[in-house]
């Protein structure tokens, strides 16, 4: 027998149905409240509110559990090619071998993009934030692949298109930025070592992928590639959810993404570590200003509104940070910082009484300095991760044909008042 939530209001009572999901997840359907109560309920930043039932990513914040599609994190990203990831995510199972040769070399031939969005690139100025750059020419690509019908082979070809081009896309900013030529993707070349290829190489010589990097880059993009209803993906789901097209609904995601608070942490992070180690290396000063709410500074990369433990994801990037920097010879003071940063938040009251450990993006960022990639450059490496992430929750979205986002609200302003003629205000 299902089990009810039993509501009483104004002396009367009333019954919703609860759901249960395939891990124990519990919710109570309030998809009849209103109409039964004439209540609605609120819940600022959705803390308790579940937005969709979906068979893509579960999380367990308390015991810092993270499976695609039922698969492990740790295992993922360990043993599979982050193209292998992007397939499970956005078609439900690990791809055999054929349809793994099938989708990487439809995404290695579809990397180019239209010329014409060079001019939309070059009209922006050289110090442009490369999020705002991807965001903008996601969004442009709309207006290049027009055929934005639902039919799903359609829907695939432009999945097959953003996957394709946003690393071509993406390295456009970072070349500008250094005065360099852009660089065209190479058929030759696997996903990663394209993106670090359209990167680094230089019109003066050959340049050689390291194999190191190229796996840090895998792990690191599999890393990010999905995470529920986080409020990027909440954004791709809602613009999604009125028809807009996939291009639109991803751009939004992307700007959604660039915020401090999101995606941006990965910047903020090292921003703050630099700035720690020009203060003297003075650990506690910014842990006491963390801790000061007039201070308004925040730890960056601490913190998470599901994981109220270890991000798992922060454990598996930590020890790959010490990894790569080895393999690399690199001594980056400033992951010794981080390490000190970390212990001393794990042991401070204020931080252990509200469950706030690092999450994904508080060593991610030592990694990406350590393959050459600039700061302004990381939010930009997380929506590469994310895309595949953004693009099976947009296509689940659809394909369960969920209804527009709309949600409601209590009204709390003026009540109403009548016009007053300008010369009698
Ligand atoms: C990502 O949702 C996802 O899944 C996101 C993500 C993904 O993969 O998509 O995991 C990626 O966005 C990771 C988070 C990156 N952001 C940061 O590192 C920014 C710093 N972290 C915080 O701003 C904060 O922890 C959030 C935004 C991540 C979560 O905020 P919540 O859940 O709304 O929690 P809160 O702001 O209500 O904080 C609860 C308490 C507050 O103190 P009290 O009012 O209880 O006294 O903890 C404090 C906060 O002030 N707090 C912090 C803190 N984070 C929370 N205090 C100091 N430093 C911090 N980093």
């Amino acid at each position: 027998m299902s089990q009810v939530a039993e509501l009483t209001l104004d002396g009367k009572s009333y019954q919703f149905p609860v759901i249960e999901g395939s891990e124990k997840e519990k919710a109570i359907d309030i998809a009849k409240l209103r109409d039964q109560t004439s209540y609605i309920t609120i819940d600022a930043g959705y803390k308790n509110t579940g937005a969709t039932q979906s068979a893509i990513t579960f999380l367990d914040g308390e015991n810092g559990v993270l499976n695609y599609r039922g698969y492990s994190i740790e295992d993922l990203a360990e043993k599979a090619s982050f193209l292998e990831v992007a397939y499970l995510l956005i078609f439900g199972e690990l791809p055999t071998e054929k349809e793994y040769a099938d989708f990487e070399y439809e995404i290695r031939t579809h990397t180019l993009v239209n010329e014409d969005m060079r001019k939309i690139f070059e009209g922006f100025p050289v110090n442009a934030h490369p999020m705002g750059v991807l965001s903008s020419l996601v969004s442009a690509m709309s207006a290049f692949y027009p055929d934005t019908q639902d039919s799903p082979d359609l829907t695939s070809l432009h999945i097959i298109r953003l996957l394709a081009k946003l690393p071509t896309i993406a390295t456009w900013s970072y070349k500008k930025s250094q005065g360099h030529p852009v660089n065209y993707p190479q058929n030759d070349l696997d996903y990663c070592s394209n993106f670090l290829n359209m990167m680094f190489a230089l019109p003066v010589g050959a340049y050689d992928v390291d194999p190191v990097v190229a796996k840090a880059l895998n792990k690191l993009l599999i890393l990010h590639a999905d995470h529920e209803q986080n409020c990027s993906t909440s954004t791709v789901r809602l613009v999604g959810s009125s028809h807009a097209n996939i291009y639109s609904s991803i751009s939004a995601g992307i700007s959604a993404l660039w915020g401090p608070l999101h995606g941006g942490a990965n910047q903020e992070v090292i921003e703050m570590l630099e700035a720690i180690k020009n203060d003297g290396g003075d650990i506690q000063k910014y842990i006491d200003m963390a801790k000061d709410k007039s201070s308004g500074f925040r730890l960056f990369g601490f913190g998470h509104r599901v994981y109220k433990n270890f991000d798992p994801r922060a454990r598996i990037i930590k020890k790959a940070a010490d990894d790569v920097l080895n393999k690399l010879g690199i001594k980056d003071p400033v992951l010794e910082i981080a390490q000190k940063l970390e212990k001393a938040a794990l042991e401070d009251e204020y931080f252990v009484k509200r469950k706030l450990y690092p999450n994904v993006d508080f060593y991610s960022g030592i990694i990406y300095r350590a393959l050459g990639i600039p700061t302004n450059m990381f939010t930009v490496m997380f929506a590469i991760g994310r895309l595949p992430g953004w693009i099976a929750q947009w296509k689940e979205m659809r394909t369960n044909k969920e209804p527009i986002g709309r949600p409601r609200q209590v009204y709390v302003g003026p009540a109403k008042r009548d016009y007053v003629a300008m010369s009698d205000r």
